[in-house]
Parts: structure tokens; C-alpha cells; sequence
């Protein structure tokens, strides 16, 4: 198929468009560069062994957007694109709102008016918002408890209109837990501007030098050894979903979908932390200080839906991801060169 991924200069979606092309699929790429450096661009057609066209535009404006997919003669779209810290949406939500309701609006549009109507969305645990329990599973009603959350509440209930008022389209809501990891070879990874929020590249950066220790966010949650535990998934098996959910869309025939793409097994953050000491080869600092506000002691999926209708799997193991992260960061100290 011929698929746009928009965002595909991103963390996630770079990934996923290596390895698209790498299953024989035509991939373009739509990306703002709001949170991506061009230079990813090179790497991501090494290691797809062809090459991938970057178009940069900003997807709120409607009619660069309408004229990209007319052009574009696409069967699909992967739409990653849009914002995602969760402590920024709180201190910029109109930002938030803006930008990842209407160039969803303005991409979904554009498919509509032009004949594409195979999308997968990239949604998130956090719709599920904190008071389930787990293992979260599709099923359950979805909230949030910040302003990056509720975009995705609120885009995945767009989407689920779109398609009831045209059954024709076939829609993936993918629901990922926490995405980490690097594609084994090095060349790409995570790069985040600034100050690390997430773990592991925070903790990435403490190994490389970069800081000086992990702040452990609480030990004293209801957990086996008191941090929080997630359900940490390794990118490429994340891209792989993404992959299987594109091929199974047609065939599955429904109009909407809903899947967790996740392993199923929590991992606490000093297992994080252990693991990733173990793959750079000494113990790495940190200090246990407050909770962080609104964190969760657990979460993690019941990604079954998954296995079963996308015969899909992630099973790459947290060494494997703490492992290919450090390639990544030990190869690519300061991220992405700016040219
Ligand atoms: P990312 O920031 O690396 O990638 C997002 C990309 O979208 C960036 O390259 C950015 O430049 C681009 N972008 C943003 N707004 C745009 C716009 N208006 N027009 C064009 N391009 C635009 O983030 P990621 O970690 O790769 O996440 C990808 C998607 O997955 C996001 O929608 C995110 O909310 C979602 N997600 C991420 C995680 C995670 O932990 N990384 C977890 C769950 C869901
Ligand atoms: C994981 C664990 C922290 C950093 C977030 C977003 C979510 C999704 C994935 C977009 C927690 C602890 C963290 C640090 C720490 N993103 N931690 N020290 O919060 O589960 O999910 O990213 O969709 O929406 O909320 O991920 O990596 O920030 O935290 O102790 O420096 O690590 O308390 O237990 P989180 P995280």
C-alpha cells in the first residue's frame, strides 16, 4: 500500500517507517519538525533501503493538508502527529487542543474529500485515565486527567463519528502503553528535546553523562518494591502493530477498532533502572524523592484483543529494550545532529 505517516520524523513513527518499507509498503512522510530534526530523515531511508519523500508542512493548515493527500494518490495514513507531554498540555492547553484536535480534523478531512479512508490513529493508555484498575482492556470507558489526555479521548470519539456516519471507513484507535527502546541498529531512537519527562530516556541521559541521576518519582506506592510500574513496550514492537493493524484492517471489516498495544507484564522503575545498569555495565544514580502529581502506582494492558484479531505479539524483553536504547543513546550522545 501507498501510506502516509504523518509525524514520521517522530520517535514512533520513524520507526514504523522503516520498517513499512521494510515489509514492502510505499511510505511517505508528513511532519511539522515541531519535535524532529531533519536529519532523522537519511537514517530512516538507509535502514528502509529506499527512499521516503519528507513533506513538511504543519497539518492545521487545511489546505496545504487538502493538496498533499489529493496528490498523494494514498491508500492509508498512519497519524501520529501531534503533541504528547503531558506536563506541557497542563501549562499550554489551548496549544494542546489546537494542535492535536484540528490537524486530525484537517488531515481526516482531507482523506475524506479525496477517497482515503484506512486510518490508524495513534491513541494512548492515558484514555484510560486513572481510575481502572488493571489490566485495562478495551472495553472500559475512557477519561483523563490532563489536557494531552483528553485530546485523546476526545480525537478517538471524533474518529468513532466519522465512521458512523460512513461505514466505509476502517479505523484502528491503537492504545500504546509506554513506548521505549531503539531500532537495534543504533541509527535511530528516542530524542527529546530538553528535559527528559519519561524514564528511560532520563535515565538514558544519566548513563551518557548528560545527568547527573534519575529522580525516582515516590517509593512508597502499593507496589512489590514501592515505584510505579508500567507496561514499557519496545518500539519496533510497537511499529510491528502498527503494521499488522494496517494489512488486518480490510479483512477484520469493521468500521472502528480498538487495541492495546501493549506486553501485559509491568515492570517497576528500579527493575527499569536494574535493567538498563545491566546493559551499560555499571549501576546508575538516583535518589528517591517525592510522588510525582498524577502518577499512578500501576498500569498495564491486557493487550489479548490484540494478539488475537492482529495476531500480534510484543515479546521483546525489557533487557532487549534497556539494550538497544543505549546503543542509541551511546552512539548518538546529544540526539539527532541539528543539520
Ligand atoms: P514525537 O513527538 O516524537 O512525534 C510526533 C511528531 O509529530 C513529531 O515529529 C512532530 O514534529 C510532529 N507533529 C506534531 N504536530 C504536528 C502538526 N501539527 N503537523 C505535522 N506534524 C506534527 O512523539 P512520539 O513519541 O513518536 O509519539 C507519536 C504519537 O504517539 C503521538 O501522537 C503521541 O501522542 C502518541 N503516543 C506516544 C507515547 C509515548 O510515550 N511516546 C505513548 C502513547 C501515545
Ligand atoms: C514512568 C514511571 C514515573 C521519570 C507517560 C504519559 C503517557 C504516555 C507515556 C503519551 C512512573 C517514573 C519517570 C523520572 C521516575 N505518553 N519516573 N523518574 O507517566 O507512565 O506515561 O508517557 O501518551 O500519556 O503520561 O511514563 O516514563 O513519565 O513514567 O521515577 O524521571 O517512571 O513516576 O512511575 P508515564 P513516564
Amino acid at each position: 500500500m501507498r501510506v502516509l505517516i504523518s509525524g514520521g520524523a517522530g520517535y514512533i513513527g520513524s520507526h514504523t517507517a522503516v520498517l513499512l518499507a521494510g515489509a514492502g509498503h510505499e511510505v511517505e512522510i508528513v511532519d511539522n519538525l515541531v519535535n524532529a530534526k531533519p536529519t532523522v530523515l537519511p537514517r530512516i531511508e538507509q535502514l528502509a533501503g529506499t527512499t521516503i519523500p519528507l513533506h513538511v508542512l504543519d497539518l492545521c493548515d487545511r489546505e496545504a493538508t487538502d493538496a498533499l493527500v489529493a496528490a498523494g494518490n494514498y491508500d492509508a495514513v498512519i497519524h501520529f502527529a501531534g503533541l504528547k507531554a503531558v506536563g506541557e498540555s497542563v501549562e499550554r492547553p489551548l496549544d494542546y487542543y489546537d494542535n492535536n484536535l484540528n490537524s486530525t480534523i484537517s488531515l481526516v478531512r482531507a482523506m475524506g474529500a479525496h477517497g482515503v479512508r484506512r486510518l490508524v490513529f495513534s491513541s494512548s493508555a492515558t484514555v484510560y485515565g486513572d481510575a481502572a484498575q488493571p489490566p485495562l482492556m478495551e472495553k472500559l470507558p475512557t477519561s483523563a486527567t490532563n489536557p494531552y489526555g483528553w485530546t485523546k479521548v476526545m480525537i478517538e470519539q471524533v474518529l468513532r463519528d466519522v465512521a458512523a456516519a460512513d461505514n466505509s471507513w476502517r479505523i484502528a484507535l491503537l492504545r500504546y502503553f509506554n513506548p521505549i527502546g531503539a531500532h537495534p541498529s543504533g541509527d535511530i531512537g528516542e530524542d527529546p528535546q530538553g528535559i527528559p519527562n519519561n524514564l528511560v530516556p532520563y535515565i538514558a541521559q544519566v548513563a551518557v553523562g548528560r545527568r547527573e541521576f534519575l529522580n525516582v518519582w515516590g517509593n512508597d506506592y502499593p507496589t512489590a518494591d514501592g515505584t510505579g510500574e508500567r507496561d514499557y513496550i519496545h518500539v519496533m514492537d510497537l511499529a510491528a502493530g502498527h503494521v499488522a493493524a494496517l494489512e488486518k484492517l480490510d479483512e477484520i471489516g469493521r468500521p472502528v477498532n480498538m487495541w492495546n498495544l501493549g506486553t501485559g507484564k509491568p515492570a517497576s522503575v528500579l527493575q527499569v533502572l536494574a535493567a538498563f545498569s545491566a546493559a551499560v555495565g555499571r549501576d546508575l544514580p538516583y535518589r528517591v524523592m517525592a510522588r510525582r502529581p498524577g502518577d499512578v502506582p500501576t498500569s498495564y494492558a491486557d493487550p489479548h484483543l490484540a494478539e488475537i484479531e492482529l495476531d500480534w505479539r510484543a515479546d521483546r524483553t525489557l533487557d532487549q529494550m534497556c539494550a538497544d536504547t543505549w546503543r542509541w543513546q551511546s552512539q548518538n550522545p546529544t540526539g539527532y545532529p541539528d543539520a
